[in-house]
């Protein structure tokens, strides 16, 4: 049976995107990058390996249902079965999320429900807590909210940084994504 079609979400560095990239036989094809940032570093990723990528500025439109329901054709136009959020720091809204209902799944970093939205890791660092980690989830209409379908710890040490913290957890994501996206699309 021929594989699936994948697009990735993102917005920003992209790392997850190459991790996934470089993880091998996923049982879907990433066919498709769109990115909501013009000057977002992970276009230049997509280029890298050679995925065709369609970015949007969301402020070229009147309202998030008028720029989902550019995405949704774009999507079909690409025969895309699943979409992954790497670092897409948009909320999905109505248009996305019926037109691909259980088959949007998110990546983030932390232990959800603990310290959703924006700079969890930060977040999470100042809170002083011991165990953190990273959260691979599906996506309904709330923020970092969604059946949860895997979950890694990380510990915070004693002498621990914001910047090692953040280099352990995101080495924890690149494992962990590529690894997800292989289970739930066989
Ligand atoms: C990742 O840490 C991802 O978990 C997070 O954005 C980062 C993107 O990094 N996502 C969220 O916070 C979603 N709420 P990347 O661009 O290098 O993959």
């Amino acid at each position: 049976m021929s594989k699936r079609n994948a697009a990735i979400f993102a917005s920003g560095t992209g790392s997850n995107f190459e991790a996934i990239m470089e993880a091998g036989d996923l049982s879907c094809d990433i066919v498709l990058l769109i990115c909501d940032k013009p000057k977002a570093t992970v276009i230049q990723k997509a280029e890298k390996y050679q995925v065709p990528t369609f970015v949007f500025n969301p402020k070229d439109y009147g309202s998030k249902e008028e720029y989902e329901k550019v995405l949704v054709e774009k999507l079909k136009e690409a025969n895309i079965s699943w979409i992954f959020l790497a670092g897409y720091m948009r909320i999905v809204g109505s248009v996305l999320l019926q037109a691909y209902e259980g088959r949007i799944v998110n990546i983030h970093p932390s232990l959800l429900p603990d310290f959703p939205g924006k700079d969890a890791i930060d977040q999470a660092y100042h809170a002083g807590v011991k165990t953190t980690g990273v959260t691979v989830h599906y996506i309904d209409s709330g923020i970092d909210t969604g059946p949860i379908i895997a979950q890694e710890k990380v510990e915070v040490e004693e002498n621990e940084t914001l910047e090692s913290l953040e280099e352990k957890i995101h080495h924890v994501e690149h494992q962990l994504y590529p690894r997800v996206i292989r289970e739930i699309v066989k």
